[in-house]
């Protein structure tokens, strides 16, 4: 099967697309033929080796400290079961399903994983590309919002980088949770947060919400652009700085906030499971929530996808498509 290879870090031309063996399912294991995968920002990060400075012995002895302990990137995938395990019982062959992989490997032809991973049906009236589209930001969202914040109706709740992997999602499952929203972008997203049910919209390019005098329960940074000395101005007294990018100064704040009380930042790793995906599946389905995508790349175009990735203005997700004409045989059948 064709996959995109890497095996030093570097940048985005270390990428290439080579022929590897098809994975075989084991006995608990589905084989799934990808038609859609993703770069994300996490992708970027082990195909460049860049971690947070604080972080980046840990994230280069997870990635491989001499070079890449996994050659196929890639998380998220959506595509037709064609094998299973004999001890599968949850999926059968032909299902259309879409999953997140902790392990990586989905920017390729097949992929083989658990049917206890994160790995549910995509419901019908949802394309591949958005399937696809969802696990990474998605789950990231609920669990920053729903698991970490635990976000009550009403909350005022202001997301950095709305239109970003994270911040689509979080702009909807902010309003999904009962919150009353405001979306920090620039001018040209204005429009694309305000249809994503974002009550307010503030344009970084023309207004610093942190110098207004609007306050808010929850600040979520999905962009990396503010910090807790800034945002307590515009906090609550028992308000919250939850930043997705954060650093050893965040951790200290955040333990030493848990002692003093009052203000608090919140830090914390996003998790994938099951039941997070079928959450956002069963909000997908219904239609409360919808992937953004910000390009489409042949398999053969990912380093392409890479670069668009590491703009770091991306709106929502950069797609990357596969075996178009095995989907067109699967959408005739
Ligand atoms: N802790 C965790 O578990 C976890 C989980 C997932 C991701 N992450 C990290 O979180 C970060 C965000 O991921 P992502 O996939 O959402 O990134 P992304 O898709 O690259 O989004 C970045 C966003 O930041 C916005 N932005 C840039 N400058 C801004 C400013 N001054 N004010 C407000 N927004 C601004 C951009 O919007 P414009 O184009 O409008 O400027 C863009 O939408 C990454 O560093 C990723 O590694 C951490």
């Amino acid at each position: 099967m064709k996959a995109a290879w890497y095996d030093r870090y570097g940048p985005a031309d270390v990428l290439e697309i080579r022929d590897v063996p098809r994975p075989e399912p084991k006995d608990d294991e589905i084989l799934v033929q990808i038609f859609a995968t993703s770069v994300t920002t996490a992708d970027w990060r082990f195909r460049a080796s860049k971690f947070p400075t604080i972080f980046w012995l840990a994230g280069r002895a997870m990635a491989g400290l001499f070079g890449p302990r996994k050659n196929v990137l890639g998380s998220e995938f959506a595509g037709r079961v064609v094998a299973r395990g004999k001890a599968v019982t949850r999926f059968k062959g032909g299902d259309e399903v879409f999953g997140f992989s902790t392990g990586l490997g989905a920017n390729a032809e097949y992929i083989s994983v658990s049917e206890d991973s994160p790995v549910v049906k995509k419901p019908a009236t949802v394309g591949y590309d958005e399937a696809a589209a969802t696990p990474f930001g998605g789950q990231s969202a609920l669990a920053f919002l729903r698991d970490f914040a635990q976000v009550q109706p009403s909350r005022k709740v202001l997301i950095a980088g709305a239109s970003g992997g994270v911040g689509v999602w979080a702009v909807q499952i902010a309003k999904h949770l009962g919150a009353e929203v405001s979306a920090v972008t620039s001018t040209r997203n204005v429009d694309l947060v305000r249809s994503l049910g974002a009550d307010h919209v503030i344009d970084y390019t023309k207004a610093d919400f942190a110098a207004s005098d609007e306050c808010y329960d929850l600040i979520f940074d999905t962009a990396g652009t503010t910090d807790f000395d800034q945002a307590k101005h515009v906090l609550k007294p028992n308000g919250v700085f939850l930043p997705l990018e954060f650093g050893g100064r965040e951790i200290g704040q955040a333990l030493l906030s848990k002692i003093t009380g009052g203000k608090r930042v919140i830090v914390g790793v996003s998790s994938d499971s099951r039941e997070m995906l079928e959450y956002l599946a069963g909000l997908l389905e219904t239609g409360e929530i919808r992937a953004v995508i910000d390009s489409q790349y042949p398999l053969e175009e990912i380093a392409d996808a890479h670069r668009r990735v590491e703009s770091r203005h991306k709106r929502g997700s950069v797609i990357v498509t596969i075996s178009p004409r095995a989907l067109e045989v699967a959408k005739a059948a």
